[in-house]
């Protein structure tokens, strides 16, 4: 098994989006021969103004404190990138977004281009936006030449499933359920969100061989 490093940028008002990054995170580190950095993605300042002052924010945001920020030489690191963020509106959150748009240069280099990618999401309710989040979220990825990896439903227990449970093919997802989201994510969701992060490293690992490695890709 060839080796990979993969990276988990993500960014959580309330810890939602952490405790799911920490299981993909669980995930990815299962492969054998993997490095996994989780990374946080930075608060815009007047996003965080406004938030700051309710307990659930502020006691989330000390709690991540001490999680490096996301570099740009981290995606440079990466065989693998998987993004974690909270729905906003049913899209990525803008912090998330412009962390992405930092990357016009990397771009321009095909700096990113055939490194593997997933999306993992918190979405307030049940049909509050968890696959049009991972799904819009894939515009900017799909610019930037990742390539997309989603979830197989043999790894994703939620098939035909009735009840009110986060996770589909394009992506692992959770839901708050109450302040602070401490109770998610669910055991199920934490199934699918370290199936996304081995399946990613897997992914990594093989298209590293493949004629859509970055170093073969822009030679
Ligand atoms: C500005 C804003 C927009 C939101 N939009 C949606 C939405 O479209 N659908 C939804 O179900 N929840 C929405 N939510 C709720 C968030 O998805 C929820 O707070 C998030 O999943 C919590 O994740 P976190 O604990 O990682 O911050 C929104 C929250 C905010 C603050």
């Amino acid at each position: 098994m060839q080796s990979a490093n993969v990276v988990i940028p993500f960014y959580s008002s309330y810890g939602t989006t952490h405790r799911l990054a920490e299981a993909v995170e669980t995930g990815a580190a299962s492969v054998p021969g993997s490095t996994v950095r989780l990374r946080r993605i930075p608060e815009i300042p007047s996003a965080g103004e406004a938030m700051s002052g309710q307990n659930a924010y502020d006691e989330a945001q000390a709690d991540m404190a001490d999680i490096p920020r996301i570099e740009r030489d981290d995606l440079r690191w990466a065989d693998g990138i998987i993004w974690g963020t909270p729905t906003r509106f049913g899209n990525m959150a803008a912090q998330v977004k412009q962390f992405i748009d930092t990357l016009g240069g990397m771009w321009f280099d095909g700096e990113l281009e055939g490194k593997a990618t997933g999306v993992f999401v918190s979405t307030g309710s049940i049909h509050g936006g968890h696959e049009t989040t991972v799904l819009t979220s894939l515009v900017p990825l799909i610019h930037l030449g990742m390539v997309f990896v989603g979830v197989r439903y043999s790894t994703n227990d939620q098939i035909m499933t009735t009840e009110g449970v986060g996770g589909s093919p394009y992506g692992p997802s959770t839901m708050p359920r109450e302040e602070g989201g401490v109770e998610a994510p669910m055991p199920e969701e934490v199934k699918t969100a370290r199936s996304l992060g081995e399946r990613v490293t897997r992914v990594s690992a093989r298209l590293q061989a493949s004629e859509e490695a970055p170093a073969m890709s822009s030679a």
